[in-house]
């Protein structure tokens, strides 16, 4: 079920970028409209009514906020995977290589040991779902832990790039609030997927 809310404001002040960028710093990450982050998280607990959730899962920098708000929902802890260049602690941590298409780096990112565990049922959420190497990254520290990957909720899905397909196709349960289907940066239309 995608948000109505959601997509409104994204038609709203999203503004298209070249490279298919979707820049919707005025109200997601960098300015950030908490009302609507209540929003967002009331519609994702809601997407997961019924399931148990003991930790939600993110990576930072964007993720950091959604999760934490979406989490007064679900009434659990938020743990966000740290970026790292230089990765000297091993033992203490799960760990996980992601590339960035968008950024064209690649990150090792990190939970240390302490805060994941094998009976933890993981909700894994974040801002942007486009090539899915960042959940596809957090499903690998939730597999190395040997908790159970409950599903996974984005807030805006480019479901023009493969990374919606590709984990859906793994099984994992993927709920994005919006799925952009096509952005259009000289005429700045926006259109959305209709059912997820
Ligand atoms: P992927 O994780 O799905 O494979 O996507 P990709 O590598 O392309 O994206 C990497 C970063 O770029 C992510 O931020 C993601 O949120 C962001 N991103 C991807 N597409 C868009 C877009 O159209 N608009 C915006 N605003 N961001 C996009 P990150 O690495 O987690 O960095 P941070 O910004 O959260 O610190």
């Amino acid at each position: 079920m995608q948000m109505q809310l959601l997509q409104d404001r994204i038609r709203k002040d999203g503004q298209i970028k070249e490279g298919n960028i979707l820049k919707v710093d005025s109200f997601l990450n960098h300015q950030i409209d908490v009302s609507l982050l209540q929003e967002i998280g009331k519609e994702l607990k809601r997407q997961f009514e019924g399931k148990e959730i003991t930790k939600i899962l993110t990576i930072e920098a964007s993720g950091i906020a959604i999760a934490c708000i979406a989490a007064q929902y679900f009434g659990c802890p938020v743990i966000f995977a740290k970026k790292t260049k230089t990765l000297n602690i091993a033992g203490e941590v799960y760990t996980a290589k992601v590339e960035s298409f968008t950024h064209q780096t690649t990150n090792d990112i990190i939970v240390s040991k302490s805060f994941l565990h094998a009976e933890d049922k993981v909700l894994i959420i974040d801002d942007f779902l486009a090539n899915g190497k960042a959940i596809f990254g957090l499903s690998e520290l939730v597999r190395q832990a040997g908790a159970e990957l409950v599903g996974a909720g984005v807030v805006i899905e480019k479901g023009f790039q493969e990374g919606g397909k590709r984990l859906r196709e793994m099984g994992i349960d993927l709920h994005s609030l919006a799925i952009v289907e096509s952005m259009d940066p000289a005429t700045g239309s926006i259109t959305f997927r209709k059912e997820d």
